[in-house]
């Protein structure tokens, strides 16, 4: 886990053209594809689902990190493994059954991942750690892209990385990941960095490389 993985959201694309926000963003460097699906329940906002997902899976064979700000999220996860996504994200908040759901995913034969909001305590994941392949810290609050930075979770990607220990764990971070901030969390441990706005500025390819590059090389 030496390689910071930048994974961009493609909430932040032209959503008219998103097979092709997806193969440009692709080309322009990304590891992963970060997919954001909001329901309207669990967070302010509607997004996309399955159907999509499977649409674009057909576009590129990078990792589709998909993140579920769904509530509650155990009916779907078969819907979202047949899609075609490779790590399925939980909420912690999201369901009272964490360690249910996340043996349901890798049940399902995916890489199971555990979000927490930036006001959840690390020690959720404790007794789930050897569920675990994935840990996403939101440094906003979930439901829109283009939101500020939340510095107090640093801290809280320190005590993550020690609960982890040598557990193969990746520690990703969402939510106002810039050039700026992303020092500041690779720094503390985290080793894959989702950016939404910062990547899909200037809604071209190009601009897509020089965003990617800026925070690989920050
Ligand atoms: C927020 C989403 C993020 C978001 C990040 O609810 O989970 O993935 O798209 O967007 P930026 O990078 O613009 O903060
Ligand atoms: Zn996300």
């Amino acid at each position: 886990m030496s390689k910071t993985i930048i994974a961009p959201s493609i909430l932040s694309a032209d959503f008219s053209k998103l097979g092709e926000e997806v193969e440009s963003v692709v080309r322009a460097g990304a590891d992963w594809v970060h997919l954001d699906v909001m329901d309207g329940h669990f967070v302010p906002n509607i997004t996309f689902g399955p159907p999509v997902i499977k649409a674009l899976r057909n576009r590129t064979d990078k990792v589709f990190d998909c993140h579920l700000m769904i509530a509650p999220a155990d009916p779907y996860l078969a819907a979202f493994a047949d899609a075609g996504c490779d790590y399925i994200t939980v909420h912690a908040e999201a369901g009272p059954h964490l360690d249910r759901s996340l043996q349901a995913i890798r049940n399902l034969g995916k890489k199971a991942g555990v979000s927490l909001n930036p006001s959840t305590a690390e020690n959720v994941i404790e007794y789930v750690l050897d569920r675990l392949d994935l840990v996403l810290l939101m440094t906003v609050n979930p439901g829109f892209g283009g939101q500020a930075f939340i510095p107090a979770v640093v801290e809280k990607i320190r005590r993550v990385k020690a609960l982890i220990g040598d557990r193969p764990i990746d520690i990703e971070i969402d939510g106002g990941v810039t050039p700026e901030t992303a020092p500041l969390v690779t720094g503390a441990g985290a080793n894959v960095l989702v950016a939404g706005s910062a990547v899909f500025k200037g809604a071209a390819e190009e601009a897509y490389a020089r965003n990617i590059k800026a925070i690989r090389e920050a």
